[in-house]
C-alpha cells in the first residue's frame, strides 16, 4: 500500500477524523496498493502512536537497529506522565498499584521478551527487551520481574497512584448509579510495529491495561500472538482493546496467519474481527481493535470501537488515520482482498 497517496490527518487535525473522506476503506481499496509499500514503515495504535512512530523513524533514518526503533518509540508513550492506560501514569489496580504490562518480538530469529503485573519501572518495554536479550526466558511477572529490571539498571520510580485510585473508586460508584450507555473505553494499549529498509520485523506493546483490574490481572499485550506478532516470513500485527477478549482467541497471531494466507493486511484485522465476534457470544460488542503490516509494506487496521485510530509512518508521510470500523457481522468473513 502507498502511503503517499494517502490523505493523512497530523495530530493537529483529528477533529477531522471522522470525515468519510479520511476512512480508511477510501485507501484501503486503492488498486496500486496491491503491490508492494514503502520502507521502512511503522504502524502503531492510536493517536499516542504517532509521536512514537516519528521517534521510530529518526531511529532508523540514522542507522539504528528495528529493535532500538521499536523500544524507543514505545519510551515516548510510557514517559507521558498525562497518559492514563500506557507506563506510570496509568490507572491504577483495584488495590491503587500501577501493574505494568508489556512485550517485545524480533523477526530475525523469531526472539521474544515479556513482562507483566510489573510495578514501578518507567520502562517496561525495556525490561521486556532485556528479558529477550539477556536471558533464556520469556516472560517475567510481578516482583521478578521488577527484581530482573532493577538489576539490569532500568530506572524505578516511586508511583504515588492515590489520586488516580480515588478518581477511579468515584468514577465506579457513579456508574452504579448512572451507567454509562456504552462501555467507556479506560484501557489504550501503544502497539507498535516496524519494517525495516532491509524486510526484517519487529513489534512492542506496552499498557497499564484495564482502569481498576483486579492485582495480578494480566490483559493480552504481553501475551505472544495475543496483544502482539510478529513473523518475520510475514507481518506483524498488535491490539488494543479489552485484553480478555483478544486473549482468548490468539488474535494478533490470527491476523499474521490470515496475511500468511494471502490476505492483505487490512482483510487480515477485517477477518479476525469477523471470526471472533461470529464465534463469541457478546458478538460485535467486544471492544477489539487490530494493526498489522506485512513484509511488503503494505499495512491495515480495523476495529468495534468507534473512536479507535492508528497512525502510520513512512520516510515520507506521518499521520493518525481512521480505520475501518466493524459494525457488522459479514456472511462472507475471511474471504477479504489479497
Ligand atoms: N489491551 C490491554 C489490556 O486489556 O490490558
Amino acid at each position: 500500500m502507498n502511503i503517499s497517496r494517502r490523505k493523512f490527518l497530523d495530530q493537529t487535525a483529528v477533529g477531522l477524523v471522522g470525515s468519510a473522506a479520511f476512512h480508511v476503506t477510501s485507501f484501503a481499496q486503492a488498486p496500486s496498493e496491491a503491490g508492494g509499500g514503502q520502507k521502512p514503515l511503522i504502524v502503531s495504535t492510536w493517536p499516542f502512536g504517532k509521536p512514537a512512530n516519528d521517534v521510530a523513524l529518526k531511529v532508523l533514518l540514522r542507522g539504528g537497529s528495528i529493535l532500538d526503533a521499536v523500544e524507543q518509540g514505545i519510551w515516548v508513550v510510557e514517559s507521558d506522565p498525562d497518559n492514563r492506560s500506557v507506563g506510570l501514569g496509568g490507572g491504577p489496580n483495584a488495590a491503587g498499584v500501577v501493574q505494568l504490562d508489556a512485550c517485545i518480538m524480533f523477526g530475525p530469529g523469531h526472539r521474544a521478551g515479556s513482562v507483566a503485573a510489573l510495578e514501578g519501572i518507567r520502562h517496561p518495554i525495556s525490561a521486556a527487551r532485556r528479558v529477550m536479550e539477556k536471558t533464556t526466558h520469556v516472560m517475567l511477572v510481578g516482583e521478578g520481574a521488577r527484581m530482573f529490571a532493577l538489576q539490569e539498571g532500568l530506572e524505578a520510580i516511586a508511583v504515588d497512584s492515590r489520586e488516580r485510585y480515588e478518581l477511579w473508586q468515584r468514577q465506579k460508584i457513579g456508574q452504579r448509579t448512572n451507567p454509562p450507555e456504552k462501555k467507556k473505553d479506560n484501557h489504550d494499549t501503544i502497539a507498535l510495529l516496524a519494517l525495516g529498509a532491509d524486510g526484517n520485523l519487529a513489534g512492542g506493546c506496552s499498557t497499564s491495561g484495564l482502569g481498576g483490574k483486579l492485582p495480578g490481572r494480566v490483559g493480552d499485550s504481553p501475551i505472544l500472538g495475543s496483544g502482539l506478532y510478529v513473523d518475520n516470513e510475514v507481518g506483524a500485527a498488535g491490539a488494543t482493546g479489552v485484553g480478555e477478549n483478544v486473549m482468548r482467541y490468539c488474535g494478533s497471531f490470527l491476523v499474521v496467519e490470515y496475511m500468511r494466507q494471502g490476505l492483505h493486511p487490512q482483510s487480515a484485522c477485517e477477518a479476525t474481527i469477523q471470526r471472533i465476534a461470529k464465534q463469541d457470544p457478546k458478538g460485535l460488542d467486544l471492544s477489539i481493535n487490530f494493526v498489522a503490516l506485512d513484509k511488503q509494506g503494505r499495512f491495515g487496521a480495523a476495529g468495534t470501537d468507534k473512536n479507535f485510530r492508528f497512525a502510520a509512518t513512512t520516510s515520507s508521510s506521518s499521520g493518525v488515520l481512521q480505520p475501518m470500523l466493524v459494525d457488522h457481522l459479514d456472511a462472507g468473513a475471511g474471504a477479504g482482498r489479497r
